[in-house]
């Protein structure tokens, strides 16, 4: 599954599912009003789900040659963020309401009766930095943390309920592929290593949301490594749903150098089981991804 976004006064979502083969198996477009800052979706065996931050979009700046796009982008905190689920027949979209808040990443969602359940990183407001301001002099305690909420969208009363299920600042979730649009367990994502407010991302966190005292373990690289996003590769054979190891690419900024640690999902604590160390550095790529093809350079 994948999406489209072409924004504007009004957006247009295009959805797309497609078989393993590549043939493509449905594709519906919807069109919502107001200007769409959509950076990701999350699945459900019969949704595909959609938050709208509640931005408005000047691209005047950006036309002239003064900003970036993301520099016209101005957070609204008197408007809601909405819920979208889109059916995946194709049927009509409905739409809910949560109190102001920006989301890049869904971390996963499931059904569960009458509720659709998401597990998003938000943050309290969409964090940019100041006009003008160089990267290289960003002021971390001005940034909003990136904390995981969880939104119980009740769809017989439109009620949207939700809490924190980790205040620690984190990006990057992820979880078992084979969990994705399903209930589950574990969730894995980069984290700071201080524990609270916004701070470049040092640590592998991995809680368990199956018991009601959420248990965590953490995996840190501070105070020189710098994290992107933990993969969990399931163990071939493997039952349990934590059974396999958590890939992350780690920066080094002391040998400017980049290495992956791996670690043993059930253990992250234990420290890395194995560290590739690279002969270079690799730019930052944000997102990580994993697959067992062995891919050899053409000599
Ligand atoms: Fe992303």
């Amino acid at each position: 599954m994948n999406f489209g976004i072409k924004a504007g006064l009004s957006s247009t979502i295009n959805t797309y599912e497609f078989a393993p083969d590549g043939t493509l198996l449905r594709r519906h477009a919807r069109s919502i009003p107001g200007f769409a800052f959509m950076h990701d979706m999350a699945i459900t065996p019969n949704h595909a789900i959609f938050c709208q931050n509640p931005v408005t979009f000047n691209p005047l700046p950006m036309l002239l040659g003064f900003s970036g796009a993301g520099a016209c982008i101005k957070f609204d905190p008197k408007s809601p963020t909405k819920i979208y689920l889109l059916p995946r027949d194709g049927s009509e979209l409905e739409v809910y309401e949560t109190d102001p808040c920006f989301i890049f990443h869904h971390a996963n969602a499931y059904e569960s009766g009458e509720e659709v359940i998401l597990d998003s990183i938000c943050y309290a407001n969409f964090p940019t930095v100041e006009e003008n301001t160089s990267f290289l002099d960003v002021e971390f305690d001005r940034l909003p943390a990136g904390e995981l909420w969880r939104f119980r969208i009740n769809r017989t009363t439109g009620q949207v309920s939700r809490i924190v299920l980790e205040s620690r600042c984190c990006e990057f979730p992820s979880l078992h592929p084979d969990r994705v649009g399903r209930s589950y367990r574990y969730l894995y994502s980069g984290a700071t290593d201080q524990p609270s407010g916004n701070a470049p991302l040092q640590t592998v966190i991995k809680l368990d949301l199956g018991t009601d005292q959420i248990e965590r373990q953490m995996y840190s690289v501070a105070p020189r490594g710098f994290t992107g996003e933990p993969v969990f590769v399931p163990r071939p054979g493997g039952s349990a749903e934590d059974d396999g190891w958590v890939l992350v690419l780690v920066y080094e900024a002391d040998r400017h150098r980049s290495s992956l640690h791996i670690l043993e999902a059930q253990n992250i604590e234990a420290g890395a089981i194995a560290k590739l160390n690279l002969p270079y550095h690799i730019p930052y790529g944000l997102h990580g991804s994993f697959t067992p093809e062995v891919f050899t350079p053409a000599r």
